[in-house]
C-alpha cells in the first residue's frame, strides 16, 4: 500500500510572531502546486494563530508542539487541545523526546495526552526514539516496542485511525548525526510489526511512521526510498523556507 508522505517541520523554541510571518510568506511559493505529500508546520503556540491566518488556503497544516491533557482548569502554563482546535490547529506533536527527558513526561501522560488530541479530531503524531546509551546496550527494538505499546494501548484501531509515529533516536537529534535509511527501515518495520500486533496488519499498514533526527535535503532522497519511512519530522532544517521547501520537494521535477 502507498501510504501519502507528511514532511512536518518542528520550529520547538524558536521564531517570534514577526518572524513567522515572513517565514511562510517565503515558503508559500515554495511550495505551492505540491499535492501529492502533506506538509505540517509546528511554529511556537505564540505564533499558531498568526500562522493559521497566514497559512489559510494554502496546502501547508498547521501543528503545535505540545498539549495537556485536560480541557482547562488549574494547570499554569499548559495549552490544552481544545485550545489548539478553537484556533485550527490539525497536528499535535507528543512525546518528543525533548518532552520526555528534558520535562520528565512518562508514557502514562503521553498517552493520556493523545487521548485529549483524540477528543478533539487532531492529529497525534507520537514520538518514539532511544537514547544512544539504550542503543549501545541494544535495547533499541525494546524502547520502541515498550513506548508504542504504553502510549497506546487504551486506544482502538478506529480511536487511531489518523495516528502518525515519528521514530527519533534521541541520538540523532540537533546532532547532524542522521540514522542510516538501514537504520530506520530496520526501526520502522518493526514498529509497524508491533501497530499490527496491537491493532492489525490492515491499520498497521495505514499508519504513517516519519523519520526525525538531523533531516536534511542532501539525506531526505535516501531515508524516503525506503519502504516503510513514510515521511520525516525535521527540526532544525525546517527553520529556513528555502532548505525546509528542498526538504518538502524531494524527488519533484523542478
Ligand atoms: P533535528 O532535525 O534538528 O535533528 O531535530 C529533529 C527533531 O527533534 C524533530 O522533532
Amino acid at each position: 500500500m502507498k501510504r501519502r508522505p507528511l514532511i512536518a517541520g518542528n520550529w520547538k523554541m524558536h521564531k517570534t510572531v514577526a518572524e513567522t510571518l515572513a517565514y511562510i510568506e517565503a515558503f508559500k511559493p515554495l511550495v505551492a502546486g505540491v499535492e501529492d505529500r502533506d506538509i505540517m508546520l509546528a511554529p511556537p503556540f505564540t505564533a499558531l494563530d498568526a500562522a493559521q491566518r497566514a497559512l489559510e488556503g494554502s496546502p501547508v497544516a498547521l501543528g503545535a508542539q505540545n498539549c495537556h491533557w485536560e480541557e482547562e482548569g488549574a494547570f499554569t502554563g499548559e495549552i490544552s487541545a481544545r485550545m489548539l482546535s478553537d484556533i485550527g490547529v490539525s497536528y499535535v506533536i507528543i512525546g518528543h523526546s525533548e518532552r520526555r527527558h528534558l520535562f520528565r513526561e512518562t508514557d502514562e501522560m503521553i498517552r493520556k495526552k493523545i487521548a485529549a488530541v483524540l477528543r478533539h479530531d487532531l492529529i497525534p503524531i507520537l514520538c518514539i526514539g532511544e537514547t544512544l546509551e539504550e542503543r549501545e546496550a541494544g535495547k533499541t527494538l525494546s524502547v520502541l516496542e515498550r513506548q508504542l505499546k504504553e502510549g497506546l494501548k487504551d486506544f482502538s484501531a478506529r480511536d487511531l485511525k489518523n495516528l502518525v509515529v515519528a521514530y527519533e533516536p534521541v541520538w540523532a537529534i540537533g546532532t547532524g548525526k542522521t540514522a542510516t535509511p538501514e537504520q530506520a527501515e530496520e526501526a520502522h518495520a518493526f514498529c509497524r510489526r508491533i501497530l499490527a500486533e496491537m491493532f492489525g496488519a490492515d491499520f498497521a499498514e495505514t499508519v504513517r511512521i516519519l523519520y526525525g533526527g538531523s533531516v536534511k535535503p542532501e539525506n531526505i532522497v535516501g531515508l524516503m526510498a525506503r519502504p516503510d519511512i513514510d515521511g520525516a519530522l525535521v527540526g532544525g532544517a525546517s527553520l529556513k523556507p528555502d532548505v525546509f521547501a528542498r526538504i518538502v520537494c524531494f524527488g519533484r521535477m523542478k
